[in-house]
């Protein structure tokens, strides 16, 4: 690896935009949407029986745009039923961003939220040193469990402060994606660093069996637009690929044979798909729902 290239994470003003841009050109978010609209009533259908309040609790929760959809779907299955959502989220950014779609959003006014400005682990310790015993209905980490250091603690701890009818979801990138395929074979000669691990739901599936914790996975597919990291000098490209290498101007800093590496794998049937002109990234999410 070139000494000159650093992990995305480490600038965070381009983290963010490039992170923006893949928002706007894949339907990540949409599949989610579709998601939650279709499978996610089923899945919580009875996580609030009998129950006088809801306790929800979002592991890197981010600006709460899914947050706030799938809060809607636990509404609808439990009209009127205090909801109490409980946000751990590391960025104070972040936390601005919620707190405005928050504030912007009508229909909320029998959810209590509660943000804590730190990480799970961080959340983990403060929650077992004051020894408190709180659980929850509904458990999620959506894409968020690559900055996690010590993935199967990490699961086993959310695992264990779920209530006898309650669940866990955990959604990233899936193991058929073209992430999963590019991180396999260029994930070694990419910045390494411990803030970001290149995991993808074969990975989690892998050691869920090995933990035995009962599980149902569900794919969710989806595409990513990356056309324009094959125009040389496009801005918005080199952001992308950025995005897709986790690299902080990866086309300025990456060795030419690395380079040329990737943008030919980019466009091979494993990682992308070529239609009218166009290259879309296999960006495809799993969602995994964990039993208590
Ligand atoms: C890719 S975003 C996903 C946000 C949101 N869940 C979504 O799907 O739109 C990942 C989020 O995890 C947060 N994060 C990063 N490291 C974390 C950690 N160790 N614990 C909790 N959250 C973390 C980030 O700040 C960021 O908001």
């Amino acid at each position: 690896m070139a000494s000159s290239m650093r992990s995305l994470l480490s600038d965070h003003s381009r983290y963010v935009e490039s992170f923006r841009l893949f928002l706007e050109n894949s339907t990540e978010h949409q599949c989610m949407l579709e998601f939650i609209d279709r499978k996610l009533p089923g899945i919580i259908s009875s996580i609030g029986k009998g129950k006088s309040a809801i306790n929800i609790l979002s592991v890197g929760g981010g600006s709460g745009e899914i947050d706030l959809q799938i809060l809607s779907k636990v509404q609808a299955k439990y009209p009127g039923v205090a909801i109490n959502n409980e946000v751990i989220e590391p960025s104070n950014e972040q936390i601005l961003s919620y707190k405005e779609r928050v504030a912007k959003t009508s229909k909320l006014e029998n959810i209590k939220f509660t943000w804590h400005k730190e990480t799970s682990s961080e959340y983990e310790s403060r929650i077992k040193e004051k020894k408190e015993f709180k659980k929850w209905e509904f458990i999620h980490m959506i894409q968020m469990l690559y900055y996690v250091k010590d993935i199967p603690a990490t699961i086993q701890y959310f695992h264990s402060l779920l209530e006898a009818k309650a669940k866990l979801l955990i959604i990233l990138v899936s193991g058929t994606s073209g992430w999963a395929q590019l991180w396999k074979k260029y994930g070694p000669r990419l910045p390494l660093n411990d803030l970001c691990l290149y995991v993808s739901s074969a990975d989690i599936k892998e050691q869920l069996d090995i933990i035995g914790l009962k599980y149902q996975i569900y794919e969710l597919p989806s595409t990513m637009d990356i056309t324009s990291c094959f125009i040389a000098g496009n801005k918005e490209g080199e952001l992308l690929l950025d995005f897709l290498t986790e690299t902080c101007y990866f086309s300025k800093t990456a060795p030419l044979d690395l380079k040329n590496e990737i943008m030919e794998e980019l466009k091979k049937p494993e990682c992308s798909e070529e239609r009218g002109g166009k290259v879309f990234f296999n960006n495809s999410l799993s969602a995994i729902v964990i039993e208590p």
